[in-house]
């Protein structure tokens, strides 16, 4: 097949950052995303509704001239979230919140230390039919970092869903054989997003023959047979799994670094990305579930209306990407050769 048309697709999980950069960040997804769900970890964070809404706005004025994009907007939980925060966000029509251990990533020092003590937080997500999104990694010092999100679903994931069973979890960026086993067998409110660096990618393309910064994101990338299964769970077509770019903008100065930033900044070509993923494996049939109907679906929000046309013709990544600040970022695969192509968007 040369030619694939899918309905517009969504991302449901990306960082847009806040100020200047969303002049970059908020048409490099707006080109061809309907929806994408905004993580709240800005800083200062996104901790209620309030400031979820002044964000929304920031987002929608950087929008392209004539764009239908739409952000939905999460919440980040902290150690102070309350019950009545949630249904504050719940009547605002937040669909979701993220919890970040503390320490985990990118700005989550202001996040929940004592998962535990989320009891009444859970609750209440529960009850107003919204969605935990979960950065499934432990912080323990002595746990290796390509353990960490095993060790997360063994010591926190398996008890928080067996004490909430209706509770809504998107267990996000999975990076592991165990992830998409977990997310196989368990109910039907739990799924999962997958990256396109996850599935095109594994450890040794951060560590083989030199330190490659942009290729660095959390959770890391890990060895070629989680990569092989990840890749074998999307070709299945279950909807369990969706679209989450996870795409995360660090300027190269701050990835390129002796203490070089998290984050594979992805949105100028991650659906092209994903289309050739699913080219590769045989499983073009597969793409438009995983791209636009199964999270949808799974957040009980109608799917797009639109679509979108991909053709198989190369083209080159950009080596580098100016921002609006002047300051130069290198995006997710710069300077490589992608296989598809937007040929053209009907929404
Ligand atoms: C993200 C970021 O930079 O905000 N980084 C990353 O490596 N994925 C945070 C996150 O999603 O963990
Ligand atoms: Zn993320």
């Amino acid at each position: 097949m040369n030619e694939i048309t899918i309905t517009l697709p969504d991302d449901l999980h990306l960082h847009f950052r806040d100020d200047d950069m969303l002049g970059e960040t908020v048409p490099a997804t707006a080109r061809c995303f309907g929806r994408a769900i905004v993580m709240p970890n800005t800083v200062p964070p996104v901790r209620n509704a309030a400031e979820a809404q002044r964000y929304k706005e920031r987002i929608l004025a950087a929008r392209p001239a004539g764009s239908n994009f739409e952000p939905l907007m999460t919440l980040y939980l902290t150690d102070r979230t309350t019950a009545a925060d949630i249904a504050e966000a719940a009547k605002a029509g937040i669909k979701a919140v993220k919890l970040y251990p503390a320490g985990a990533t990118t700005n989550s020092d202001a996040a929940v230390t004592n998962i535990d003590a989320l009891g009444p937080v859970l609750e209440a997500l529960e009850a107003n039919n919204m969605l935990l999104l979960v950065h499934g990694e432990v912080t323990d010092a002595h746990i290796d970092i390509f353990d960490r999100e095993k060790e997360f679903i063994d010591q926190r994931l398996g008890p928080i869903t067996q004490r909430y069973p209706n509770l809504k979890l998107v267990f996000e960026h999975i990076t592991t054989k165990d992830a998409a086993d977990f997310v196989l067998s368990a109910g039907a409110n739990i799924a999962a997003t997958i990256t396109p660096q996850h599935l095109l990618l594994n450890r040794n393309d951060l560590l083989v023959g030199g330190v490659r910064p942009h290729n660095f994101c959390l959770p890391v990338l890990k060895r070629n047979t989680h990569q092989q299964a990840l890749r074998e769970v999307v070709a299945t077509g279950s909807n369990k799994f969706f679209l989450g770019t996870d795409s995360a903008p660090h300027e190269q100065s701050k990835k390129e670094n002796a203490c070089g930033c998290a984050g594979c900044y992805s949105a100028w070509a991650a659906l092209e990305l994903y289309t050739q993923i699913f080219d590769d494996l045989g499983a073009l049939d597969k793409l438009e579930g995983f791209a636009s109907f199964h999270g949808a679906d799974f957040y009980g929000i109608p799917r797009n209306k639109g679509s979108v046309t991909l053709i198989k013709e190369s083209w080159t990544l950009p080596e580098s990407i100016t921002l609006p600040n002047g300051r130069p970022i290198i995006p997710f695969m710069a300077g490589s050769e992608v296989e598809w192509k937007i040929k053209s968007i009907n929404n």
